[in-house]
């Protein structure tokens, strides 16, 4: 079965949507595999957005991600990785549809920073390398 690695932000986190974003995950069928809490490091965000370690965004990004706890979920199902991503909805929450955990429940504080509350990963490859890096 495919799995895939959802992280909850610290956004998500500090206003209390974790219970909110694991019920949408699970009533669409998807179940949990493995979950835990975690303080990132500026090392594993690093390896995780390793594609983005140049973008200009890159230090608002580590600020953003090492604010406050984070959740770590592996979630399992039948092509999961692209269900999660649809669950989630597009990277700025202005633009996500509504309907979706960003177009829903997502912030744009109109400063170029935005609280989308979800990672997932979106390939099999970026799932078997994230699951690696945040589940050892
Ligand atoms: S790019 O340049 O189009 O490839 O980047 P993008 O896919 O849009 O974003 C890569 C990840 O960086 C996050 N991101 C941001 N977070 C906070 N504030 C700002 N301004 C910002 N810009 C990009 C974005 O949410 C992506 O992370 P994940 O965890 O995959 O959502």
């Amino acid at each position: 079965m495919e799995q895939t690695l959802l992280l909850i932000k610290p956004d998500g986190v500090k206003r209390q949507l974790t219970g909110e974003v694991l019920a949408r995950v699970e009533r669409k069928g998807y179940v949990m595999t493995d979950l835990k809490m975690v303080m990132a490091t500026e090392e594993l965000l690093s390896e995780h957005y390793a594609e983005h370690r140049e973008k200009p965004f890159f230090p608002d990004l580590v600020t953003y991600m090492t604010s406050g706890p984070i959740v770590a979920v592996i979630v399992e199902g039948a092509r999961v990785i692209e269900g999660i991503r649809s669950l989630s909805g597009s990277t700025e929450p202005t633009l996500a549809a509504p309907g979706t955990i960003r177009g829903d429940l997502g912030r744009d504080w109109g400063t170029g920073q935005i609280e989308n509350i979800v990672h997932s990963s979106d390939s099999p490859e970026s799932a078997a390398r994230e699951i690696g890096l945040w589940f050892n």
